[in-house]
């Protein structure tokens, strides 16, 4: 797919910046009912107006330039949970931006590219200074040797997987790490020669370089992955990096973030009056939470109740918000008005259709009810907001109209607050635990946007959704009990339109089946089906068949992502 930013910076499937979401393994913004994903997906709207803040005070923070890994939001997550603020940029950020954000120590990411490409990614020469500390990992150790002197050699083979790396030096970056250690490696070059000032710190069979140090320029390098959990060790790798190296104070903490966001937003709303789409997701739930905090009263917040939620979730959001938090709330009861319109549709991508313009219809009228609105807040996170500059992330293929962040209709231009924008999705859940927001609203498991739509295989209709709800509900239940829930990235019930023959005490049914679906995955973007104990699958049957009425037959689901998809519509 061509990439046509440019011309149509508001299509489906792209994000707010035109990037193309869903692209390759990068999941934008998949994991909750946001309001946002209805925005977009009702009108090709313009785009928000972001107002490009910094962060929160700026903390002294961790640069990971972007080199095109498929790491390179986890090494900027790895050093988020060392409690040091860490953001990504593209590779090619010029020094005095570095300086510019506050950035006390800079990780070279990897890569696909060989140095001798001739596109191959640079970064600033300025870098190889010795003013902040660099670290480079795979490509970005290459590009440094490369750079400074030393001599790579392409290789026609990739070498990629685990591998024992010896480490030479027991100081700098190894402080503290015995000698031999399991990592990830990943290098297609090979460094044969180390640049002046350098020497050797680790090595593996097959290179004597798999680790460099220049410490008098403050450079390191390493052949392998600290940041994925085959390399043991990583941890300690990046701390000593990070902490010992650099010097960086660990204080990007839930506590400081909640501080430091609130006056952020208080100062900012000033008198201003703020409205915010409460979807039931962890994310407008925080984000709504925070500026309340922020500014109480000034804040209102908007439910709207579409029908397809799952049993009792609606009732939690109110007790939540309403009871608990004492925050204005807007509850629009809209089952009848979905329902109507979604009647005889079975087309997938039609009820997404719907369901994402018949919201953002009550989202206006409620909207316009309340008078003068300022501001929209919204639960975008940082992964949504990287911009990355790399090839990969501007080509994707649409598979299914969702994960979007979405623009707003042109006559509803409020200014946005997104109090997440520089969050990851568990530093979320930590700073919605730290608020005190409920267990089983912040570590609730991904649910899309459509609801409970897109798991009705056909016609929506009251009477199904009752019945989906009800077979969903046992399923989550007997996963909770099971000790299961929060090892699962989803598990649910799909009502199929397939009916079979059934016998129940001395009668012949006919009746509806339902599958259940559970997969493990840490992104949504490849899934594997979970192998559940039999118990657990024997009581989820037994129970679904004795108390869902309409339902003989339980099926489980045993496909993959690919070539399945999660979710059946
Ligand atoms: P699939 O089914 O594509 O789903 O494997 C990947 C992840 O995305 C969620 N999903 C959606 N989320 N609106 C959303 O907000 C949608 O239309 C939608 N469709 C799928 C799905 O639950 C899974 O986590």
């Amino acid at each position: 797919m061509s990439d046509t930013r440019e011309a149509q910076p508001t299509e489906r499937g792209r994000t707010v910046h035109g990037e193309a979401a869903n692209a390759g393994h990068r999941v934008l913004a998949p994991d909750d009912a946001e309001v946002e994903a209805y925005l977009e997906q009702a009108l090709h709207a313009a785009p928000p107006q972001r107002v490009e803040t910094e962060a929160p005070e700026q903390p002294d923070t961790v640069v990971v330039l972007d080199f095109g890994s498929q790491f390179a939001q986890l090494i900027a997550r790895r050093v988020r949970e060392l409690n040091v603020y860490s953001e990504l940029l593209p590779h090619d950020t010029p020094m005095a931006e570095l300086e510019r954000r506050n950035a006390k120590a800079v990780i070279l990411s990897g890569g696909p590219s060989s140095v001798y490409d001739t596109d191959a990614p640079r970064a600033d020469p300025a870098l190889w200074s010795g003013r902040i500390p660099v670290l480079g990992i795979c490509y970005g150790l290459q590009l440094m040797a490369h750079e400074l002197g030393g001599e790579v050699v392409p290789s026609a083979k990739r070498e990629y997987g685990p591998a024992t790396v010896s480490l030479t030096d027991a100081d700098g970056l190894f402080a503290g790490i015995e000698r031999d250690q399991p990592v990830w490696m990943s290098h297609g070059d090979s460094i044969l020669k180390a640049p002046e000032g350098f020497r050797a710190t680790a090595q593996t069979d097959s290179t004597p370089y798999a680790g460099l140090a220049d410490p008098s320029r403050n450079l390191y390098g390493i052949q392998f992955h600290p940041e994925v959990v085959h390399t043991p060790i990583g941890r300690d790798v990046l701390r000593n990096f990070v902490v010992e190296i650099a010097g960086i104070r660990p204080t990007w903490t839930a506590g400081n973030l909640i501080e430091t966001t609130v006056a952020e937003i208080r100062d900012r709303v000033g008198a201003g009056h703020v409205i915010c789409a409460l979807s039931g997701g962890v994310d407008s739930a925080v984000a709504a939470t925070l500026v309340h905090r922020a500014i109480g009263d000034q804040l209102t917040c908007i439910y709207v109740d579409h029908g397809l939620m799952r049993k009792r979730e609606s009732e939690l959001l109110r007790v939540t918000f309403e009871r608990d938090l004492g925050m204005r709330l807007v509850m629009v009861d809209a089952r009848d008005r979905f329902i109507r319109r979604l009647a005889g549709v079975d087309d997938p991508e039609e009820k997404r259709r719907i369901i994402g313009d018949e919201f953002i219809r009550v989202f206006e009228e409620e909207a316009a009810k309340l008078g003068q609105i300022d501001f929209l807040t919204q639960g975008t996170l940082y992964p949504d907001v990287i911009e990355s500059k790399t090839a990969e992330t501007k080509t994707s293929q649409k598979i299914k109209t969702h994960h979007n962040v979405g623009g707003l209709p042109s006559d509803l231009r409020f200014k946005l607050i997104e109090p997440l924008r520089y969050l990851f999705k568990d530093e979320v859940r930590r700073v919605g635990l730290e608020l005190g927001l409920p267990e089983a609203m912040v570590q609730r498991q991904p649910f899309p946007g459509p609801g409970l739509a897109i798991r009705i295989i056909g016609e929506v209709t009251a009477q199904r959704l009752d019945t989906l709800r009800e077979a969903d509900w046992i399923v989550i239940d007997e996963i909770k009990a099971a000790g299961l829930y929060r090892s699962l990235w989803q598990s649910f019930a799909i009502l199929t339109p397939v009916r079979s023959v059934g016998v129940m005490g001395d009668g012949r049914t006919y009746a509806n089946v339902v599958a259940v679906r559970a997969v493990t995955s840490d992104d949504g973007m490849t899934a594997d089906w979970a192998r559940l104990p039999y118990e657990v699958l024997a009581k989820i049957s037994s129970r679904i068949v004795n108390e869902v009425p309409g339902v003989n037959r339980v099926v489980y689901d045993i496909s993959s992502k690919p070539p399945a998809t999660i979710e059946w519509e």
